[in-house]
């Protein structure tokens, strides 16, 4: 008899079937194997390293700096965590928008270096061929359609994207777009709620909104908002869980009085 336990661990198709039955999808961001353990545990459908790991690991303005082996150090330390979750893992920027050769050479080495389960990627039309030439070679790839942060340079603003209707109809074109050439799910980040819902109605892959409104078939969060590790960002669309900035402050400022007061360690603290 297997030693292992029996864990369901979910795929590409059980998110396909979970849109087919209606099930809402749910995914959050993870940079590294503890948060990846107790977000696992949590149930999620879904971990994403996200490159937003440049802003909430590295203090960066942008996602652009991080750099593929940095996404890829991160994916590894999730993977370690995670026994249930599908595991996705972003390309950064500049890796896959130049040539659908070194596209497809990324995703090999985020699948397998990294361990991912699963790449995303940002855009539609403008990077068919890449997302072509990845899926040809087995790797599920995600789209990521709507405010996409690697293009923030040209959008100029982090505002809601597609509210005109030439940007809402490139949007939902782009959306089949992405289900013929094979993706298996689109992230929409940041589009007028009634967007979203056609967007969702027009394709049978899964869509998973970020700021989005609540009828694409999954959400996503960056754990660090959902926890309240992330005092300074506050968009309308972020429910907080946790006030951890708070309690992880205030336990630091416990720790720092009990030490100087030489209350910590105690003798049952001592060998
Ligand atoms: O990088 C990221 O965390 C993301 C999510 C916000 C969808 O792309």
């Amino acid at each position: 008899m297997s030693v292992h336990s029996e864990i369901k661990k979910i795929t590409t198709e059980t998110l396909r079937k979970m849109k087919f039955d209606k099930e809402k999808i749910t995914m959050l961001t993870a940079y590294d194997f503890t948060t990846a353990k107790m977000v696992d545990a949590g149930g999620v459908d879904s971990i994403l390293i996200g490159d937003s790991a440049a802003n909430v690991m590295a203090g960066h303005e942008t996602t652009l700096p991080i750099t593929l082996d940095q996404m890829i150090y991160h994916t590894q330390c999730v993977v370690r965590g995670v026994e249930r979750a599908l595991v996705v893992a972003d390309l950064p920027f500049g890796t896959y928008q130049s040539n659908p050769e070194k596209a497809l050479e990324s995703a090999v080495r985020m699948m397998k270096e990294g361990g991912a389960h699963a790449v995303k990627i940002e855009g539609g039309k403008e990077i068919e061929d890449s997302i072509r030439k990845i899926v040809n070679a087995g790797i599920p790839v995600c789209g990521h359609l709507g405010l996409t942060p690697q293009s923030i340079y040209q959008f100029g603003t982090y505002k809601v994207r597609a509210k005109e209707d030439a940007e809402a109809e490139k949007l939902i074109s782009d959306c089949k777009l992405l289900e013929e050439l094979g993706c298996f799910a689109v992230v929409l980040e940041k589009i007028p709620a009634a967007l979203a819902k056609k967007a969702s109605e027009s394709i049978s892959i899964p869509t998973i909104g970020i700021g989005a409104g609540p009828d694409c078939d999954g959400q996503v969060l960056v754990y660090h908002d959902m926890v309240g590790m992330n005092q300074g960002f506050s968009p309308k669309f972020l429910r907080r869980y946790l006030d951890l900035y708070s309690e992880i402050t205030g336990a630091v400022s416990q720790y720092v009085k009990d030490v100087k007061s030489a209350d910590f360690p105690n003798d049952k603290e001592s060998y």
